[in-house]
């Protein structure tokens, strides 16, 4: 398959920064000796800042990339400037890293949903079925972060089975741990839900970001079954208007879901 990663905003504006880099490095090597000008770090910090802002309004990056662009070098500087240990950087990339995984390609970060939301959740799964009259719920949590959801919804409801999948490896050992520690049926898997059947469940709970929407709508027409239910919590799909809108907490966003 063919990655499209570099299209990411994320890599854009890594890309950007290092033409502006270049650009002002081979001004100052080769121009300025042939002036007067008194030329410090922080300047050239300043002019790449600049440069990076111009070239990202100019391939069109969404607004708040530009005050990211313009003081991320003087950001860089500054840190630079506290002289702290090399490892303590080290262990924050390998934390972040962990943490967030690919968000630079998904464009969904790691954010918890809370108690509130599960508890609607909760109330929009089909009923249980009579004892041995039918296979069990399926419900996956595409995204399942540190697991929260996915357990609450296997201690309240025995007769069903709850899956997680989670891309990034930090949020996934926790909720297996968690999933260990308190004893509960959930099952989480690490790994892409890009990859996965989604024909093997009867509901898909999602909290991605609006990114992510339109490709997974597109997944979940070709492969959800008819009377399978798809939730998502905070985004909307582009014009698909929802069969089920519920306001979990008066003060979050809406819980919505489609029927297939
Ligand atoms: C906003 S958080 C929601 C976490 C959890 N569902 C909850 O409600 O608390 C989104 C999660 O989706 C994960 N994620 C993003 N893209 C993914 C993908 N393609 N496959 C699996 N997980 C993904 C992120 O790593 C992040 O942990």
């Amino acid at each position: 398959m063919h990655w499209r990663g570099w299209q990411t905003p994320a890599l854009q504006a890594l890309a950007i920064q290092l033409v502006a880099a270049l650009i002002v490095y081979c001004s100052a090597t080769f121009l300025l000796p042939f002036t007067t000008l008194a030329f410090s770090l922080g300047h050239a910090a300043m002019l790449q800042g600049a440069l990076a802002a111009l070239l990202s309004a100019w391939r069109r990056m969404p607004r708040w990339w530009l005050p990211i662009q313009l003081l991320f070098p003087l950001a860089l500087l500054a840190t630079l400037g506290m002289q702290l240990p090399p490892v303590l950087f080290l262990l924050g990339f390998v934390f972040l890293l962990a943490l967030y995984w690919s968000t630079f390609r998904t464009q969904v970060p790691f954010y918890p949903s809370g108690p509130a939301v599960w508890r609607s959740v909760l109330a929009q799964l089909p009923a249980p079925a009579a004892p041995g009259t039918a296979t069990p719920l399926r419900f996956i949590d595409i995204g399942s972060g540190l697991g929260g959801l996915v357990l609450s919804l296997a201690a309240a409801r025995p007769d069903g089975r709850f899956t997680g999948i989670e891309v990034a490896p930090l949020p996934w050992l926790v909720a297996r741990l968690r999933a260990r520690i308190t004893n509960s049926s959930a099952c989480f898997v690490r790994g892409d839900y890009g990859a996965l059947d989604f024909s093997r469940f009867d509901v898909i709970f999602a909290y991605l970001s609006p990114a992510a929407m339109p490709a997974l709508w597109q997944k979940v027409q070709r492969e959800m079954r008819p009377g399978t239910l798809l939730l998502s919590h905070e985004f909307l799909i582009p014009d698909q208007a929802p069969h089920i809108t519920v306001l979990p907490d008066p003060q979050g966003p809406n819980l919505y879901g489609w029927r297939r």
